[in-house]
């Protein structure tokens, strides 16, 4: 089996593997906690990679030594959806990690690595719209769950998620 090799800040060309990252990671991990009829409707609003993320410069891919993207992740100081932007707030995006690599750290290593340059950017607070799969992820790495919200998708749909959030002072 190939072996982690890096975490690395993601670019344009990564748009393809992002995307089937996204598809594959959601489609499997999420299937336990969500209605299947909901994630047919829901998904495709989810599975594509986001250009404006993928050059944002902190956005970040974790990479096999055989160049496999097998995780991604990371933050951005404008809130998703609105592009709103609050002095020392910033917002964890689109974590992914493929569902052969869970469990071995590289989400918790993409993580750490939005928070440091958050933080050393003067981000005080990280706010986080969880899946519901993912909330003992974020918990284990000091997120607090706020409450549970709906994040509207299209016209009609109104996904559950849990509104989460790390104070990082
Ligand atoms: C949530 C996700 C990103 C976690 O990535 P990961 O690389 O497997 O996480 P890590 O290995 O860094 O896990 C760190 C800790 O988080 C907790 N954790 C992670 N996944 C968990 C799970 N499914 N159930 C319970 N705790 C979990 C554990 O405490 C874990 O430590 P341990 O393995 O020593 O027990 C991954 O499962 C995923 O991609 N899920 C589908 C997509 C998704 O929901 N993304 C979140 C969008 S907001």
């Amino acid at each position: 089996m190939a072996a982690l090799a890096l975490i690395r800040t993601a670019g344009l060309t990564d748009a393809d593997a992002v995307s089937a990252l996204l598809r594959l990671s959601y489609s499997e991990l999420l299937a336990n906690s969500y209605d299947t009829g909901l994630l047919r409707v829901a998904l495709p609003y989810m599975n594509k990679a986001n250009l404006t993320l993928l050059v944002s410069g902190t956005y970040y891919v974790a990479e096999t030594d055989r160049g496999i993207v097998v995780g991604c992740g990371g933050w951005t100081i404008e809130k998703p959806g609105s592009g709103e932007i609050v002095e020392g707030e910033a917002h964890i995006r689109h974590f992914a990690i493929h569902p052969e690599w869970t469990r071995r750290g590289i989400g918790t290593s993409i993580l750490t690595r939005c928070i440091d340059e958050a933080r050393s950017l003067g981000v005080r607070t990280l706010h986080c719209f969880s899946t519901l799969n993912a909330e003992p992820f974020y918990r284990a790495a000091n997120f607090q769950t706020i409450r549970r919200i709906d994040v509207p998708m299209g016209q009609a749909i109104a996904f559950p998620a849990v509104l989460m959030q790390c104070q990082l002072a």
